[in-house]
């Protein structure tokens, strides 16, 4: 096993070789203002049994610090665990023939990483092992600023249309007037957007209740771009396959653990880091040029549609470790910022829709709940010089830039780097994206074929029956069975179980022709539940 890393959150994050553990340093009880104070517990009042006083400023401290402890938490994934560690570059040869990121340029170099995973529905107290996707964030400290890769454990996602984003994640919620988990919220929603099928499949089979954090893949699940020097691209998605292998609880297991250890995932992650058992992916890439795209089966901007690595294959880039827990849990993971918008030079987004929204919605949500200054929190400052005209804000804690000037001055100048290349975004393929995207049509139930066939006689009835109990307890019959036919139209077998399971009768459905260039015919595969 590779020295780990230490991630120090007094230096400005540098690399060190890890030293023994240091009994913590004892320290003298003090005010806020750093002044020593006998007792703690300590208060003053007049006499023995008497009010009060005003003046003792210990005690106003200590209550107006409680009184503000807890801050927003996030709108979505707010229960989650993380870790330090580092990425490795395995793979330079073949990143540099498509991308000029620095991270990705030699063989052996480490960048300092650190990742958050999380449920996406539950507030930050509910059970880990709640059926839902979960969140894999990683962030790169690079050489050339901070890489944020905001992944799910999944490689595609419910929604293609940004504007769903809200009204979809309210059903998955609490409903309004109840606020409980409402069961004909969550599959009317469902059942009338059919384009999340592939995903509700993945989701109620067994890999939606995934055996804590450390045995599950994750995926970019967008299409990104990766760019060269001259401004050459080509599309790119990126999957992290773990070195544990996947595993999973059945739904009866994972009831039983949410119930007796409902921060099982978030221990698991600790104790094996806490253990030595560090975690490791290996990280995957896959390219299409936009030539390609263009006869692609699927719209590449869809991000309900999986590519598939018998359509695209996959060639490793580089493996990433998880090596040291935090000393801190609010400081250096609650505080951490992720966003897509963290890009590198030679990492772009794509036009897809829903990347393109998240480019604005996950900073603007840290501006609210971390506040403006939150890129000078340590763990999500660069470890490179920050320089730029962003000035002043609460909670400017870093000298603020000190005497540079705060515009493009004459008098001092600022360094401008080299611009690295032109991005002709003219070059984009659209291939009808706008209208094809939102419309559903038969290429929309390809996938959830391809994953129904993929799966064993016994993943096939635990899909089966995990749906059934959920969807048995949604009160009103229409919302049954709208869903009910939605999978009855993916594959017969699977509806009429569930079906029957539920208490309905299918309908017929029916859904326009795909796009010309789809041909379900190619469409078998016979992967297993741990892809
Ligand atoms: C967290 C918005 C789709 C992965 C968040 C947060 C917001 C958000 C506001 C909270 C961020 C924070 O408080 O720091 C959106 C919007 C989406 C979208 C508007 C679509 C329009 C996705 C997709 C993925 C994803 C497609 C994965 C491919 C995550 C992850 C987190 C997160 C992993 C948790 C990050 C952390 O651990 O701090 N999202 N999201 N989201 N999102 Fe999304």
């Amino acid at each position: 096993e590779e020295a780990p890393f230490t991630f120090d959150m007094n230096t400005g994050l540098q690399i060190q070789e890890q030293t023994a553990d240091e009994d913590a340093t004892v320290v003298e009880y003090t005010s806020d203002n750093g002044s020593p104070y006998p007792h703690p517990y300590q208060y003053q009042r007049i006499g023995d049994n008497g009010p009060l006083l005003l003046q003792d400023t210990h005690l106003l401290e200590l209550f107006g610090s409680f009184d503000r402890e807890r801050i927003p938490e996030r709108v979505v994934h707010a229960r989650g665990a993380g870790a330090h560690g580092y990425f490795e570059v395995t793979n330079a040869d073949f990143a540099k023939n498509y991308t000029m990121m620095d991270m990705l340029s030699e063989n052996g170099l480490r960048t300092p990483i650190t990742i958050r995973f999380s449920t996406v529905g539950g507030e930050s107290g509910s059970a880990d092992e709640a059926r839902d996707p979960r969140g894999f964030a990683v962030k790169f400290r690079t050489r050339k600023g901070i890489l944020d890769l905001v992944m799910n454990n999944t490689p595609v996602f419910f929604i293609r249309d940004p504007t769903k984003f809200p009204p979809f994640i309210h059903t998955q919620k609490r409903h309004p007037a109840s606020h409980l988990r409402d069961k004909d919220m969550f599959w009317d929603y469902l059942g009338s957007n059919p384009e999340s099928l592939y995903q509700v499949m993945r989701l109620f089979s067994d890999l939606g209740t995934p055996y804590g954090f450390r045995h599950m893949h994750a995926w970019t699940g967008h299409t990104y771009r990766w760019v060269k020097r001259d401004g050459s691209w080509v599309y790119v998605k990126l999957y992290a396959e773990s070195m544990q292998g996947v595993k999973n609880f059945t739904n009866t297991d994972a009831t039983a653990i949410a119930g007796s250890n409902p921060d099982f995932a978030t221990q698991d992650l600790y104790d094996s880091i806490q253990n030595g058992t560090y975690p490791g992916w290996t990280m995957f890439a896959q390219v299409l040029t936009a030539e390609e795209a263009e006869t692609f089966k699927y719209n590449v901007l869809d991000l309900t549609k999986d590519w598939g690595f018998d359509d695209v294959p996959k060639t490793e880039i580089g493996k990433f470790y998880l090596t040291q827990n935090p000393d801190n849990y609010f400081a250096e993971i609650e505080q951490a910022a992720f966003t897509p918008s963290h890009t590198v030079d030679g990492w772009a987004p794509s036009a897809d829709p829903v990347l393109q929204a998240r480019l604005f919605s996950y900073s603007d949500t840290q501006r609210y709940r971390l506040g403006v200054n939150h890129m000078q929190i340590p763990v999500n400052a660069p470890i490179d010089a920050v320089a730029n005209f962003q000035r002043d804000g609460a909670m400017n804690v870093n000298g603020n830039q000190g005497s540079r000037p705060n515009y493009l001055s004459t008098l001092q100048k600022i360094q401008l780097p080299p611009r690295p290349y032109v991005d002709d975004m003219h070059q984009q393929w659209t291939g009808g994206a706008v209208a094809s995207l939102s419309a559903v049509t038969e290429i929309d139930f390809d996938w959830p074929r391809r994953f129904w066939n993929s799966l064993s006689a016994q993943d096939q009835q635990n899909l089966i029956d995990n749906v059934v109990g959920h969807l048995g307890a949604a009160p009103t019959e229409s919302v049954r069975q709208r869903m009910a036919s939605l999978f009855y139209h993916a594959n017969a077998i699977l509806g009429q179980a569930i079906a029957n399971g539920v208490g309905v009768e299918v309908t017929a459905l029916t859904f326009p022709d795909g796009p010309t260039w789809f041909n379900t015919t190619k469409d078998t595969q016979n992967s297993t539940l741990d892809y």
